[in-house]
């Protein structure tokens, strides 16, 4: 016989959400039974941010949140503020600094992070169960999950299992499948913030620049980032990239501006009445600051070609052309397996904004990654976890 337990919360994943719902409802008193099947708590945390975790940003406006319904996030964003996790961080004594764009990050480690988090789960008496699979879930008003070890029950049930993205750090569809259950819709989820691949003929470019970084701006319709780009040896990544793929369909077209801020014609002119016997490639790395990799892969003239002075107006203008618009459609993306997030999820239409409650089953939340709100990079998505996890902390 499986020993029976019962608890007034179960949270279901230890990760970001799940941590900070796990210790907000304990504080409040209740009694908390946070279960993950990983052997460690927050594995995506201590991987976040290249080690140092960008754990918020200095301002999330609902904007920087992609979902069906774009003013679903605004209730528990407003409710749990950057202001408030950056209070915890300091009442733990971690140090940070603001890297660029408002991006918060830890000035030691990710770990830092993980172990704050489960400080205060310890703090307000967390029972956290590792190494432990839910088999079965049962529901008669209360929910009963079936482990290998025990039968426990509560009143609320909190799944904080996150998306699809990185399966080899123990993403399931494990909200998906609950969500079915319970006959909860989702929107499709797919790989997002995810590096874009490409067939030829742009791939040889790409890959013959694989390893170079510069800085653009992508675009698509009036959604612009300016940031790094990263040529790789299938396609781009990069920020500016993985930004701008969180808005891109199968199929889709992209713009890429190589010289933000600039006006490629007016250079190139200018070049060529300044500099009229250098190479083309020359005045691009020189006079437009493009890096040499690049300049000599846009301009890959021979020796002979003529120099600048000799290039006519309409030839740069077409290359100017190229240079700030360049147009370009993936072929599709590097999947699960690179994607920093799963966009899609539980549809919000079923959720209670200021509770994350599914409305048609009285006690069962969604949190984090799981839903159907996709931040962009920069902190955005730890901030939407904290929030939503406090949200339905505050609520079960
Ligand atoms: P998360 O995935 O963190 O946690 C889910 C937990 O549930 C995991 O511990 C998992 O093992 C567990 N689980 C899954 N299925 C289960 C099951 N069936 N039973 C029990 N447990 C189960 N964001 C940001 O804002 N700033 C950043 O710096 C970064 N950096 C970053 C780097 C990389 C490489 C990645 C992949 C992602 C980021 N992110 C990020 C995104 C961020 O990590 C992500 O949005 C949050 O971790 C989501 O938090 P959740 O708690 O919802 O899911």
């Amino acid at each position: 016989m499986r020993r029976r337990e019962h608890y007034d919360a179960l949270v279901i994943g230890a990760g970001a959400a799940g941590l900070m719902a796990a210790m907000t409802a304990a504080r409040r008193g209740r009694r908390v039974l946070l279960l993950e099947h990983g052997e460690a708590p927050g594995a995506k945390i201590l991987i976040s941010g290249g080690g140092r975790c960008n754990f918020t940003n200095r301002e999330t406006p609902a904007a920087r949140f992609l979902s069906a319904n774009p003013h679903f996030a605004k209730s528990a964003l407003s409710r749990y503020r950057p202001a408030d996790f950056i209070a915890l961080v300091d009442r733990h004594g971690i140090a940070w600094h603001e890297k660029t764009l408002g991006q918060l990050f830890c000035d030691g480690s990710a770990r830092q992070i993980v172990e704050m988090l489960l400080a205060e789960c310890r703090q307000a008496e967390v029972t956290l169960r590792l190494g432990t699979a839910v088999q079965e879930i049962r529901h008669d008003g209360r929910f009963h999950l079936e482990t290998a070890a025990a039968v426990v029950s509560a009143p609320a049930l909190v799944i904080a299992t996150g998306g699809l993205s990185i399966p080899k750090l123990g993403a399931t569809g494990f909200a998906y499948q609950i969500a079915a259950q319970f006959g909860v819709a989702t929107v499709r989820p797919e790989p997002a913030l995810v590096p874009l691949c490409f067939e030829e003929p742009e791939l040889s470019l790409m890959r013959g620049l694989s390893g170079t970084a510069t800085e653009i701006v992508a675009s698509r319709g009036k959604t612009g980032f300016r940031e790094a780009m990263l040529f790789t040896h299938r396609g781009l990544s990069g920020p500016a990239i993985l930004q701008i793929s969180n808005y891109l369909q199968a199929g889709d077209a992209f713009t890429v501006d190589l010289l933000p801020g600039q006006d490629a014609r007016a250079l190139l002119l200018a070049a060529k009445r300044a500099r009229p016997r250098i190479a083309l490639r020359t005045a691009l790395a020189e006079q437009l600051r493009l890096p040499q990799r690049l300049a000599q892969a846009l301009a890959p003239e021979e020796e002979s070609a003529p120099p600048i002075g000799e290039t006519s107006d309409k030839t740069l203008s077409a290359l100017a052309e190229r240079l700030q618009r360049w147009c370009l459609t993936p072929a599709g993306t590097e999947g699960f397996a690179k994607a920093e997030v799963t966009r899609g999820g539980i549809d919000t239409a079923g959720l209670s904004s200021k509770t994350m409650e599914v409305t048609a089953v009285p006690g069962l939340h969604f949190i984090g990654e799981a839903v159907d709100v996709t931040g962009w990079l920069g902190g955005y998505n730890f901030q939407w976890a904290w929030a939503s996890g406090f949200a339905a902390g505050q609520a079960v």
